[in-house]
């Protein structure tokens, strides 16, 4: 039945190891991985694209609606797809990372996101990972975890994922990074924040499989398990 499902809501800075971490959760409990982060992203490609600054707010707010953003799970990540052209590599490129921030402050922008992460949401049985999921998103999902690593463990793992790792080094990485934290900390609407009854989890010296089951392990009081 559905009644004894839960929803798992992940938050905490850039790198910390946040979608890694929420899919393979996902894949243990046969849960749905929704990846907030790539929907800023997606949006900020989509309107890079057609030259809409975060600025011009009322321009973008009125091409909103034509914003298809489709999230494809497959077994090594997920596919997204954006009004109907994959964008799956797009979105992680050094362009979106440098103005993703600057997009995800427009207010109308950050309610459609919200109001369709919701809707994915309702039936339960996701784990949702992004920066305002325990506060704003998802206030009464079962289990919210806050993920941190130190900014420099961070920035390695981020390096390791991107695909063009020639075009920057590792001291530019750091720094843009927490020149993201900050942007996110100190924006003004779902600023990223720990929720009350979120749970502190430092990754930095643990690995993978530690982190999922110290995860799997917060989730055995609602759910079984294997
Ligand atoms: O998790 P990520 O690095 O892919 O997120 C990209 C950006 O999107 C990040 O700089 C902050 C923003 N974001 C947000 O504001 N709220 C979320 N729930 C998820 C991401």
């Amino acid at each position: 039945t559905s009644t004894d499902r839960i929803n798992i809501a992940i938050d905490g800075p850039a790198g910390a190891g946040k979608s890694t971490i929420a899919r393979r959760v996902a894949e243990r409990l046969s849960y749905v991985y929704v990846d907030t982060g790539a929907m800023y992203r997606a949006a900020t490609w989509y309107f890079g694209q057609r030259g809409i600054e975060p600025e011009d707010e009322e321009k973008l707010l009125q091409m909103l609606p034509d914003l298809v953003i489709e999230l494809i799970p497959e077994p090594d990540g997920q596919r997204v797809v954006i009004n109907g052209q994959d964008a799956t590599d797009e979105i992680r490129s050094i362009k979106v990372n440098a103005k993703v921030s600057r997009y995800a402050q427009v207010e109308g922008l950050r309610s459609r996101l919200v109001a369709l992460q919701r809707q994915m949401a309702l039936r339960k049985g996701v784990v949702m990972d992004g920066r305002d999921i325990g506060t704003t998103v998802l206030p009464d999902a079962e289990v919210k975890v806050f993920m941190t690593a130190s900014v420099e463990e961070r920035a390695r793992r981020r390096f390791n994922e991107m695909k063009e790792q020639d075009q920057i080094t590792m001291e530019q990485l750091i720094q843009d990074m927490a020149r993201r934290d900050r942007l996110d900390q100190e924006r003004k609407i779902s600023p990223l924040r720990q929720a009350e009854d979120a749970v502190l989890l430092d990754t930095t010296n643990l690995n993978l499989e530690e982190v999922v089951n110290v995860i799997i392990s917060m989730c055995r009081s609602f759910v079984r398990v294997r």
